[in-house]
C-alpha cells in the first residue's frame, strides 16, 4: 500500500501535530511493513496558489497552467492508496498551505458537476478515487473543542466521508514543552496514537475506545491556559521593567501551582503556599484544592499559610527549573532534597498534619 504523508504544518517537522502522526504512522509499521511511506512537508515546496484560470478544465488532460512542484505532487497523490492529511488548526481551519495543496488539486476533476448522495454537489473525478482512504490529523492551541474544529471536520467529511478516519488534539501546545509531567502526559497520548495506527492498519478503522482516549484532555482547562500563557510574558504599553518582572514572577507561580499534584488536597481549607520573594518586597500565595488553584496577590485575601518559601527573585526561576527537572536546588540548611513539585506539596502536607507553617529559606 502507498501511503502519502501531507504535512501542512509550516513549521514541517518541528512541528507539534506531526509527533502524532509519526507515532501513528510507527502504530501502522508494526502491523503493515511493506507499507511504502512518502512524507512531504509543504512549507519546503514550491506551490503556487491556484489562479482560478481553469485551464485544466479546458484540455483533455487536466494540465495546469503552471508548473512548480504540484505536477509532482499531484501524482504522488493520485497514486496514493492512503493520504494522512496533517495539520495544525489555523484560524479555526486547515492550514493555508494543506487549503493551497487542495485547490491546485482541481486538475484532478472535470468541469463538469454532479448532484451527490448527500445532497451536495461535486465535480467528477478524472481517475478512480473510490480505493482511497484518508486519515485526518490535526493539533489545535486552544482547549475547546467546540466553537475551534468543526470546521476541518466538517471541511474533511465533505471530501471524504466513508473513507476518512479522524485524530484532533486540542492542547497541541504541549507538545512542544519540556517538563517532566506535560511530557509524560504527551507520551502517554502518543502511546494512544500509536495503538490507533495499528487498529488502522489492522482494520482500516480506530477503535472507539482510541478515539474517546485521543479526545482526552492533558489538562483541566484553568491549568491549560496557565501553562500556555505563561510562554507570553511580553510588556504591556506603560508597563515598566519591574512590572514585566512582576508579571514574569507571577507566571512562574502559577505555573508550579498549574503542574502540582494537588489529588491531597481535599479538606474544607485550601493548601497555601506563600511565596515571599523578599528582594522585591514582593508576596503570592497559592491557594491549592483539588479541584482548583488560585492565585492570590491581594494581600487582604491571604490566608495562613501552612509554608512559606522566602526567594530572592533570581532564585525563583531556578527553583522552578529545578523543580521542572528534578533537580536538587539549595536550601539554606544546606543541600536538601528539595526537587519536584511533589517536594512542595509534600512539605505543606506534612505541616498541614501539624498545624504548624515550615518556611524554606532559597
Ligand atoms: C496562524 C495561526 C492560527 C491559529 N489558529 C488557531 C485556531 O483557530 N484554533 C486553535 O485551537 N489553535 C490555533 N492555532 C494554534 C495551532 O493550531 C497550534 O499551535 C498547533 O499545535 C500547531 O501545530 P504545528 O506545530 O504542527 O504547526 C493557530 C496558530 C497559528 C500560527
Amino acid at each position: 500500500m502507498k501511503v502519502l504523508v501531507i504535512n501542512g504544518s509550516p513549521r514541517g517537522d518541528a512541528g507539534n501535530t506531526i509527533h502524532i502522526t509519526n507515532a501513528f504512522l510507527k502504530g501502522m509499521s508494526m502491523i503493515r511493513k511493506d507499507d511504502e511511506v512518502e512524507r512531504v512537508n509543504l512549507i519546503d515546496k514550491n506551490i503556487g496558489f491556484c489562479r482560478g484560470c481553469f485551464y485544466c478544465w479546458n484540455n483533455m488532460e487536466g494540465r495546469c497552467s503552471q508548473h512548480d512542484d504540484m505536477d509532482e505532487l499531484r501524482e504522488k497523490f493520485k497514486n496514493a492508496d492512503l493520504v494522512i492529511w496533517s495539520t495544525p488548526v489555523h484560524t479555526f481551519g486547515m492550514s493555508a498551505l494543506m487549503k493551497n495543496f487542495l485547490d491546485r488539486l482541481l486538475p484532478l476533476h472535470l468541469g463538469t458537476m454532479e448532484e451527490r448522495d448527500d445532497g451536495g454537489d461535486q465535480h467528477i473525478a478524472r481517475y478512480n478515487k473510490t480505493a482511497k482512504q484518508h486519515v485526518l490529523i490535526a493539533t489545535c492551541g486552544f482547549y475547546s473543542y467546540t466553537n475551534n474544529v468543526e470546521a476541518i471536520e466538517k471541511h474533511f467529511e465533505i471530501m471524504h466521508k466513508g473513507r476518512l478516519e479522524t485524530i484532533i488534539c486540542c492542547e497541541g501546545a504541549l507538545f512542544h514543552i519540556q517538563h517532566p509531567d506535560i511530557i509524560r502526559r504527551a507520551n502517554q497520548y502518543l502511546n494512544v496514537a500509536r495503538r490507533a495506527g495499528k487498529e488502522y492498519a489492522f482494520s482500516g478503522h480506530i477503535s472507539e475506545e482510541s478515539k474517546e482516549q485521543l479526545r482526552k484532555r492533558f489538562y483541566a482547562r484553568t491549568e491549560y491556559h496557565i501553562l500556555a500563557n505563561h510562554h507570553w510574558t511580553i510588556p504591556e504599553p506603560g508597563m515598566t521593567e519591574e512590572q514585566l518582572e512582576e508579571k514574569r514572577i507571577i507566571n512562574v507561580i502559577h505555573c508550579m501551582g498549574a503542574l502540582m499534584n494537588r489529588e491531597s488536597f481535599t479538606g474544607d481549607m485550601p493548601g497555601v503556599a506563600e511565596f515571599d520573594v523578599w528582594d522585591k518586597a514582593y508576596k503570592a500565595q497559592l491557594h491549592i484544592r483539588a479541584e482548583r488553584l488560585k492565585v492570590v496577590l491581594d494581600r487582604e485575601e491571604f490566608l495562613p499559610p501552612n509554608l512559606i518559601i522566602r526567594v530572592e527573585s533570581g532564585r525563583l526561576f531556578e527553583l522552578d527549573e529545578k523543580i521542572r527537572f528534578n533537580r536538587q536546588m539549595n536550601t539554606d540548611s544546606g543541600t536538601q532534597e528539595f526537587s519536584g513539585t511533589q517536594a512542595i506539596v509534600n512539605r505543606m502536607l506534612m505541616s498541614m498534619k501539624t498545624g504548624r507553617c515550615v518556611t524554606v529559606k532559597i
